[in-house]
């Protein structure tokens, strides 16, 4: 009788625990983290080795349970979309993970996604989910620099701050996120500074969104470009990215490389120019003879930092506004999907 009460209590005192648990936890924003590699899942056979380790090592369980704290923070899910150094990344693998943000942030139960990246290439995948990510749900993309297996990694606390930001309501409109050493920024703006150091991101003429300290968000700034919600870009109609390659400007430049781009296929070449987006007279010509064989030509500068202005004697192609050649390319694929209409890619370089 005695074993019967005690038996009944207990079984009592379980129920409660596990409703207790579940309203809990059915309080908490809802967060998936979408995998794809890079040194925050990277391991090295050392702690102090932080320069020749492996990325892309790590499954996304492995990450979450690395930092149990996010599980206060969120209900976290993960989904791994692969596993590897970031400058692996392709097109299709880009058009894979911007349509599954799509779906999940399309549901009502997610509030936000976490895309852990490679930093050698982030910026590129953060600006085209600023383009085509059509929700006003946080997206927030994030790295390390320091392997997991690093004294003081950086990608725990990175991740830590990631899920946080994915599970404020006030970071909700303001586009994709750049979130990495504390600070928040934005994709159109942020990019990689620095080859291993961990303050790595910057965004130097715009500034940052806001910061994280001592587990709070601060706001500072809003995104003034079109991003995400007001895209009008539909990756729902994207079937595939069309080819776009980069010609980077140096002294005594023939231009040979933009006769092998179109002859490579390319609809889209970008100029990594000098200066104001500057080119050779030959590269001038070479970028002239591609447009003539319906190549679409923009101007942006390898000096990565500033505005490519409209006007500036021997402008042959379009300009890529303060767009770094990497970002530009991004969009250039983008746009092209729309259209090859020169006038229409100038606004997009423009608006977005
Ligand atoms: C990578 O981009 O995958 C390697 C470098 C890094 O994640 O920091």
């Amino acid at each position: 009788m005695r074993r019967n009460c005690l038996m009944k209590l207990l079984s009592l005192v379980i129920l409660l625990c596990f409703t207790a648990a579940n309203a809990y936890s059915a309080d908490l924003p809802k967060v998936v983290i979408l995998a794809t590699g890079g040194t925050i899942a990277g391991s090295a056979a050392s702690q102090t080795n932080t320069t020749g380790y492996k990325a892309g090592t790590i499954g996304v369980e492995t990450l979450i349970n690395a930092v149990p704290e996010i599980k206060e923070l969120a209900e976290v899910s993960g989904e791994q979309v692969c596993n590897t150094a970031s400058p692996n990344m392709t097109n299709e693998i880009l058009l894979q993970l911007g349509k599954r943000v799509n779906e999940l942030l399309s549901s009502k139960d997610v509030d936000g996604v976490v895309i852990t990246h490679g930093t050698d290439t982030l910026e590129e995948t953060a600006y085209f989910l600023n383009l085509v990510v059509k929700s006003d749900k946080p997206v927030v993309v994030v790295g390390a620099m320091r392997p997991a297996t690093a004294i003081s990694a950086d990608g725990p606390m990175n991740l830590y701050n990631a899920v946080l930001l994915a599970s404020s309501k006030e970071a909700k409109g303001r586009g994709a996120y750049i979130l990495m050493n504390d600070r928040i920024g934005s994709a159109r703006f942020v990019s990689k500074t620095n080859t291993t150091m961990t303050d790595t991101f910057k965004s130097h003429e715009q500034g940052y969104l806001g910061a994280i300290a001592g587990g709070k968000i601060y706001f500072w700034n809003q995104i003034t470009k079109k991003h995400t919600f007001n895209s009008e870009f539909d990756i729902s109609k994207i079937k595939e990215l069309p080819r776009v390659d980069i010609i980077y400007s140096h002294q005594s430049d023939d231009g040979v490389f933009y006769d092998a781009a179109v002859k490579a296929g390319a609809k889209g070449i970008v100029s990594a120019g000098s200066g104001n987006g500057s080119l050779s007279d030959a590269t001038k010509l070479a970028g002239k003879d591609a447009q003539k064989a319906g190549v679409v030509f923009v101007q942006s500068s390898r000096v990565n930092n500033g505005i490519i202005t409209p006007k500036k004697s021997g402008r042959v192609g379009l300009y890529a506004n303060s767009l770094n050649p990497a970002k530009s390319r991004i969009l250039l694929m983008v746009a092209l999907t729309k259209t090859s209409d020169p006038e229409v890619i100038q606004r997009y370089f423009d608006e977005y």
